[in-house]
């Protein structure tokens, strides 16, 4: 059937104050059902007043009358925007500089040695929020290899409020000033003027950091083979089939003793992989000759 595109422009006079109450039994199902289709998100029972709080300005920007008139506009809009609008506003973006400090510790010891001398080295962070993760990456791999060192990241996530900030590469003094090792003056400028009190990454290290929007259920994976991926508090948001359809992607991604790093609130108890367990929430893509989760040729 065909189906119409719906702009999700601003409408200009929507009303300021949403005609929307409470969120009715069958119209949070219809919410939940849109969210784990499209992002493997499980809004889970319970969580009607954060969906009533997270949706509510975005049905007063369109002028809906309810949620049912919202699923109706995303239903009907062919072009994605609808989607990305819906994927921002539900997504948690919490994330911090060094964030499970841990995993730094191993990218330090075991994995960059293992790296040295490379002529390429690249590292996915694929649920990369507003940039934390992947800059703390980028700066801990430098530490360890040089600054010289070709470290390439990518940083991907279903937000693009989330990539834009990872773009921007801009945060607050207080999170710079806390960082280890004299991060702030090698690896970020002062801002002054309206800048004051924020610190930006220098566009040397900015350029090492690529960001695109990408859909860990089903967006076709990079071609790149990874020596690192992160998929850090993302899976805790989906239900298993969810992880187990991501961690089969992902570990496709990886080289040989490439390694997955996943949130130490989550698990993979109840996913089948071929990676193998190293220490808690740390996997590796075994050496060739042992079985691996490979795609197979034409697929
Ligand atoms: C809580 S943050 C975690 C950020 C970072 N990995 C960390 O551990 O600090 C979760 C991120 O996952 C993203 N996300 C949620 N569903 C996603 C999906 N289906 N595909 C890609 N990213 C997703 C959200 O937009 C959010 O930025």
């Amino acid at each position: 059937m065909e189906r119409a595109v719906v702009s999700i422009a601003p409408v200009p006079g929507s009303p300021a104050v949403p005609l929307v109450a409470g969120l009715s039994a069958g119209e949070f199902e219809r919410i939940r059902r849109l969210a784990h289709g499209h992002f493997g998100l499980d809004l889970k029972s319970g969580k009607q007043a954060l969906v009533t709080a997270r949706l509510r300005p975005l049905l007063a920007r369109h002028g809906c009358a309810g949620y049912n008139d919202y699923c109706d506009l995303v239903d009907a809009d062919r072009s994605g925007a609808a989607l990305v609008e819906l994927a921002d506003a539900l997504s948690t973006n919490f994330t911090s500089f060094l964030r499970e400090r841990e995993h730094f510790e191993y990218l330090t010891g075991e994995v960059a040695p293992r790296l040295r001398g490379r002529s390429r080295i690249d590292v996915w962070s694929a649920a990369s929020s507003t940039g934390e993760e992947p800059y703390s990456v980028l700066f801990t791999l430098l530490d360890a290899l040089g600054e010289d060192a070709p470290v390439r990241i990518l940083a991907t996530d279903i937000s693009t409020r989330a990539l834009a900030a990872v773009a921007a590469a801009t945060y607050t003094a207080g999170a710079v000033l806390a960082l280890p090792k004299d991060w702030a003056r090698r690896y970020f400028l002062r801002g002054n003027g309206r800048w004051e009190g924020w610190y930006r990454v220098k566009p040397a290290f900015r350029k090492r950091v690529s960001s695109r929007r990408f859909n860990l259920i089903d967006a076709p994976l990079p071609e790149t083979r990874f020596s690192a991926v992160l998929c850090r508090n993302v899976m805790i948001y989906f239900d298993k089939p969810a992880q187990q359809q991501v961690v089969m992607r992902l570990a496709d991604t990886l080289e040989d003793e490439g390694v997955l790093f996943i949130g130490h609130s989550e698990s993979l108890t109840g996913v089948s992989h071929g990676l193998e367990y190293v220490r808690p929430a740390v996997y590796r893509q075994p050496g060739g000759g042992s079985g691996t989760w490979r795609r197979s040729p034409g697929q």
